[in-house]
């Protein structure tokens, strides 16, 4: 399987750091915040990943990253040349994911599940999309998902709803067939004017030909600036963990 890391779009919440920087490249603990989502992916043998990007920082992903080979993995470039919406910079994908089932990724999403079972329930499912929920206490930053236990299917996805029917965000964290690309082309823009993720993934569940699990471990969206401290401070608190339990 192919991963597709989107690290584009404006970073107005992270300013003034990223008048100058990519959001992506900031720091969250040791490495750039885009590591942590190349990082999830290597572990579970992902290799051949597309980082789509502004035009103007493609050259320090570069300095940075490389061909990423030091951390694993065979990193292609691509150019969004305006931040017209998670959808809008997928399409830049198409090319590269041909017609293989794929991986995508918002680089600024940090977790610490393993992404393993969840690829490996994917690659068994028989075509369509997995998406990965997370149980939060601010649902309304998020798109937000209604679900029917009991027979396990999503009921529908609202963006950024004013009164969230559930606590269940949709996370940075998508798996799709090669049909996404037709559903993004049937897509118009939104109120924000963005192609938006979440009509395709309402156009999946429309098609039941959706799935989903719920991360169980903690999940940051580091956007902000509160959000970005708090993503150091797990890291960090990780690190110390992997640390003591090496030296037991
Ligand atoms: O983090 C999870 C949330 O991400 C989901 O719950 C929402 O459904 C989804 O719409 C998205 O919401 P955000 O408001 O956080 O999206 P944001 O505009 O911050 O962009 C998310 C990531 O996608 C970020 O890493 C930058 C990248 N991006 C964004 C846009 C709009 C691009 O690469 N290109 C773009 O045009």
């Amino acid at each position: 399987m192919k991963g597709v890391i989107l690290a584009g779009g404006t970073g107005t919440r992270l300013r003034p750091f990223t008048n100058i920087v990519n959001k992506h490249l900031l720091p969250v603990g040791e490495y750039p915040m885009i590591y942590w989502s190349i990082s999830k992916m290597v572990k579970c043998g992902i290799r051949d990943i597309l980082i789509i990007t502004n035009r103007g920082d493609l050259k320090d992903f570069k300095n940075i990253l490389g061909n990423g080979e030091n951390i694993g993995g065979n990193i292609e470039y691509k150019v969004q040349p305006y931040a017209g919406g998670i959808s809008h910079g997928l399409l830049y994908a198409k090319n590269f994911i041909k017609n293989e089932k794929f991986i995508l990724m918002l680089g600024d999403n940090i977790f610490e599940d393993s992404l393993v079972p969840y690829v490996k329930n994917f690659i068994n499912q028989t075509g369509g999309a997995k998406i990965l929920l997370k149980e939060v206490d601010d649902p309304k930053r998020f798109g937000v998902a209604t679900v029917d236990e009991s027979t396990g299917k999503i009921i529908s996805i609202v963006e950024k709803p004013q009164q969230p029917l559930s606590n269940f965000c949709v996370t940075g964290i998508y798996m799709y067939d090669s049909k996404v690309f037709n559903y993004i082309d049937s897509l118009t823009a939104s109120s924000r004017g963005e192609l938006e993720i979440t009509d395709v993934n309402n156009i999946y569940i429309l098609k039941n030909e959706m799935s989903y699990e719920i991360l169980q471990g903690w999940w940051i969206d580091a956007g902000t600036h509160a959000s970005l401290f708090k993503a150091n401070q797990l890291i960090q608190e990780q690190f110390n963990n992997t640390r003591n339990d090496n030296n037991e």
